[in-house]
């Protein structure tokens, strides 16, 4: 099969075309805004340009493909750019729309998308809301489809859970936004590849949506504990009330390469619930804890 991976160069598109390549027997294409520069795979896999904001360049990177994972996020996320067009609704939602419009005319099969856990367009979040619009175009898309609604998703260069490990390697403490309570359930990024890359090539996944978590439920505290413990680090966890940070945020959202916006805090807590039982069925896995996970990339 002809594999086009979009979002390639990314946390998640990265480790997917990692497990096409050692599964084998696949011609693994990678789209990414940068064309060749964004090779790391060298002449394993073909690069190929495109960017989601144009229709004509996500038409020619879909030529001759079967199957299209699409792993495609704005730079420096949560934090929207609308100036830069770096928003939920630009990328998610209508950056989709484009890449759904370019692979069904060039007869693609199979489309597998990299939702969100919670996606809704009855929701007020504009984070919900893209990717419900994106999923809406993949389902009436004619294409045999594969939708993952994976919760937060940590790995070896995630730019969330590094930060704290990055803080605690410099501070005596770890700054963590609210009080530290709100529950996810973090799932390795080794796991979500794997279903990607399964997705794009199984038929018992056809035309199925599945949400992906790891198998605990954590606070945000003790996720940041256990990662400590898997470092090797002791430091104090110095919790910033969200009232605070999203009044500080209200102002620095203006400054040069907005540091952080309000929206972006309250997509930093948010709380969603996901199931993963069905995923693990059909794709015939057991997720890993966030410890396990942990030490695979944090003590190697
Ligand atoms: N990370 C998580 O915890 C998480 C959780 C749930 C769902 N997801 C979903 O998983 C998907 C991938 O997320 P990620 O964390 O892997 O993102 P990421 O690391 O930020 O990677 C984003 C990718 O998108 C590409 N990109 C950005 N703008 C583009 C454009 N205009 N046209 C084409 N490509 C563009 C980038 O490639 P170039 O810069 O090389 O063009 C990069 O490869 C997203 O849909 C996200 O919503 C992520």
């Amino acid at each position: 099969m002809n594999i086009l991976v979009a979002g390639s160069t990314g946390l998640i598109g990265s480790h997917i075309v990692e497990e096409l390549l050692a599964e084998g027997g696949h011609r693994v294409c990678c789209m990414s805004r940068r064309g060749d520069t964004g090779n790391r795979w060298g002449e394993r896999v073909e690069m190929r340009a495109g960017d989601i904001t144009d229709s004509s360049s996500v038409e020619r990177a879909t030529q001759g493909i079967n199957a299209v994972v699409h792993c495609v996020q704005f730079p420096n996320h949560p934090i929207e750019n609308p100036r830069r067009g770096w928003t939920y609704l630009e990328v998610d939602g209508r950056g989709t729309e484009r890449m759904v419009a370019a692979a069904r005319k060039n007869g693609v099969r199979r489309f597998v998308y990299l939702s969100g856990a919670g996606a809704s367009p009855e929701k007020t979040e504009p984070w919900f809301r893209a990717k419900a619009m994106a999923e809406k175009a993949i389902y009436s898309s004619g294409m045999e489809y594969v939708i993952l609604r994976p919760s937060w998703i940590y790995g070896p260069e995630d730019r969330s859970l590094n930060k704290f490990l990055f803080f605690a390697k410099w501070l005596p403490f770890v700054p963590v936004i609210g009080n530290g309570k709100n529950k996810v359930q973090p799932i390795s990024v080794f796991d979500v590849a794997r279903v990607a890359a399964k997705a794009a090539i199984d038929p018992k996944a056809t035309n199925r949506t599945f949400e992906l978590g790891g198998p605990q439920e954590l606070t945000m505290d003790a996720i940041i504990r256990t990662a400590l413990k898997v470092a090797g680090r002791r430091r104090f966890l110095l919790h910033q009330p969200a009232a605070l940070m999203k009044l500080l945020a209200s102002f620095v959202q203006y400054l040069p390469g907005r540091p952080l916006t309000p929206a972006a805090i309250d997509f930093i807590l948010m709380e969603e619930r996901v199931d993963s039982n069905d995923a693990e069925k059909v794709f015939e896995m057991k997720f890993v804890s966030l410890e396990e996970g942990l030490r695979r990339y944090l003590q190697s």
